[in-house]
């Protein structure tokens, strides 16, 4: 039998530990899809305290030994605290210093320092444990220092040996700052603050520009986000440096674990359903959603949700544009999600207006996510950019119509609705102007009202749709094996 990969995950949150968004859902999720036959797979995580002590109780002490960081090799404690679920092993990074605020994340000038320390000390970890990695797999600007650290400080260590994988999930967030600060932290070499590598102008250092020059493979979360960000309107900045290394780029679509988001199985819902008595049992969801959320019970109602973070990505623009048009006597919206006052403060603002229709239910809540999946009809992510989006796969798991914006990952997850063929599993526009927002809403809701045989089987062909990780794992596993063949 050939020999089994070894993975090393490096990134700033995984589920069910510590989750902002997306990222921690991937973090969580592909490795599991990974592990098994063909790979063993490390997750190298700082131990936050915001970490529910639950999970902190059953960690094991591995070690801990002192590291040297900064220009001046100041030394700083790095603690090893292991975890293991379902074949998967979590490795938490343990240092009071860096980890000890933030939910997770604090502000720039404090987080910058906390991952150059996360970045160098999941190398060391490796090298302390003696599990050197075939490749690492780096997350996001956080991790975005280890392919650097790799090839110099570590270059002549056993770890150095590994091939290094960047993920972009998001290229908004850089790690950008001034290059004294990041010199400092850092300790890198002063030749790798040039235009190639890490310089971003003339005063400041990008994180992610350095690690995108120094992986072995960039992949980005879906195709199109692949070739998006080689454009200035998606570049972030970036565009040249990635048309530059597009040689290295690919893209490949993330999933969900199906075992979390299933609703045959899901107990957060009011009934388990699946694709057969789906149709009934959505409605059973929509009027425990409606009670739970203090919106007019019934069942004939369209229930429109949004889960999500409330930040300009994610086109709460054009929502907002188009609200009181978007709303009528058989409507109604339910807003989860927390971010920008802005939009918190404008869907506050509608729910008293449409009191009874209209639900903006402010906070981060994983258990009343899952019903808005089940009780909801229609799920809007009109994304002004999407590198793949989850919650469209998870709402289609759920037999919930996407209504989406042809970008990113929502480009390539959602084929448009086409009622003659019997195909297609949501709504779609491609310009970023709000009626059309407002034409794919009308376009679902005609469809809903109007041709509810054709809404019923697209919530069926949504259910039996596959948004699980085997296919884009299989795929991570191929990069993986061109970057080391196997023996
Ligand atoms: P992003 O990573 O850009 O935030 P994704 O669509 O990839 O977007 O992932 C968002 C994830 O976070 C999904 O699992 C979604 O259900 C979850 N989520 C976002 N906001 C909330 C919230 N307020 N409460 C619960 N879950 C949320
Ligand atoms: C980012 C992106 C989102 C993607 C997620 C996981 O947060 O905004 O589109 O699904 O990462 O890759």
């Amino acid at each position: 039998m050939a020999k089994k990969r070894k993975i090393a995950f490096v990134g700033s949150e995984c589920y069910p530990f510590v989750k902002t968004g997306g990222l921690g859902d991937v973090m969580y999720a592909l490795p599991r899809a990974l592990v098994g036959e063909e790979c063993e797979v490390r997750v190298i995580l700082p131990l936050y305290a915001c970490i529910p002590q639950k999970y902190k109780e059953k960690m094991v002490h591995k070690g801990s030994f002192m590291m040297d960081l900064t220009l001046e090799g100041r030394t700083f404690f790095v603690g090893i605290m292991e975890l293991e679920m379902d074949g998967v092993i979590y490795d938490f990074v343990e240092n009071k210093e860096f980890f000890d605020w933030g939910n997770p994340y604090t502000g720039l000038w404090e987080d910058i320092p906390k991952y150059c320390y996360f970045s160098k000390a999941s190398l060391a970890i490796l090298n302390y444990l003696q599990w050197t990695p075939d490749i690492i797999h780096c997350h996001d600007w956080q991790a975005s220092l280890v392919p650097l650290y790799k090839r110099t400080k570590f270059w002549d260590t056993p770890v150095g040996a590994a091939k290094t994988v960047l993920t972009i999930h998001n290229l908004r967030f850089q790690g950008i700052c001034s290059i004294p600060h990041l010199k400092y932290w850092s300790g890198l070499r002063d030749d790798l603050f040039d235009y190639p590598v890490l310089k971003w102008n003339e005063d400041e250092a990008n994180m992610f520009k350095g690690g995108i020059a120094f992986a072995d493979r960039i992949t980005t979360v879906s195709e199109t986000y692949a070739q998006e960000i080689q454009t200035a309107a998606y570049g972030e900045g970036l565009d040249a440096h990635l048309r530059y290394h597009s040689p290295r780029l690919s893209g490949i679509v993330n999933g969900i674990d199906v075992g979390q988001w299933d609703p045959n199985t899901d107990k957060l819902l009011a009934e388990q359903y699946d694709a057969e008595n789906a149709v009934e049992s959505k409605k059973k969801n929509k009027i425990a959603l409606q009670e739970r959320l203090g919106l007019d019970q019934d069942e004939n109602k369209m229930v429109l949700g949004l889960v999500s973070r409330l930040t300009d990505q994610k086109g709460l623009d054009l929502v907002n544009a188009i609200f009181p048009q978007m709303m009528d006597s058989n409507t109604q919206m339910v807003v989860l999600g927390t971010g920008d006052a802005r939009y918190e403060n404008a869907f506050r603002y509608y729910e008293s207006a449409y009191k009874g229709s209209v639900c903006a239910y402010i906070s981060y809540d994983e258990k009343l996510a899952h019903l808005i999946y089940a009780g909801a009809d229609a799920f809007l992510v009109p994304s002004l950019f999407e590198p793949c989006g989850l919650t469209q796969l998870i709402a289609m798991r759920y037999g919930t119509a996407p209504i989406v914006r042809e970008t990113g990952g929502l480009k390539d997850t959602v084929l448009p609705f086409r009622g003659e063929q019997g195909e297609g599993n949501g709504f779609t526009f491609d310009r970023y102007d709000a009626s059309l927002l407002l034409n794919a809403v009308n376009e679902a809701k005609n469809v809903y009202f109007d041709d509810r045989s054709a809404w019923d089987e697209m919530v069926k062909r949504n259910m039996r749709k596959d948004v699980s990780w085997v296919s884009s794992a299989d795929k991570y596993l191929a990069l993986y094996d061109e970057l080391i063949p196997r023996q």
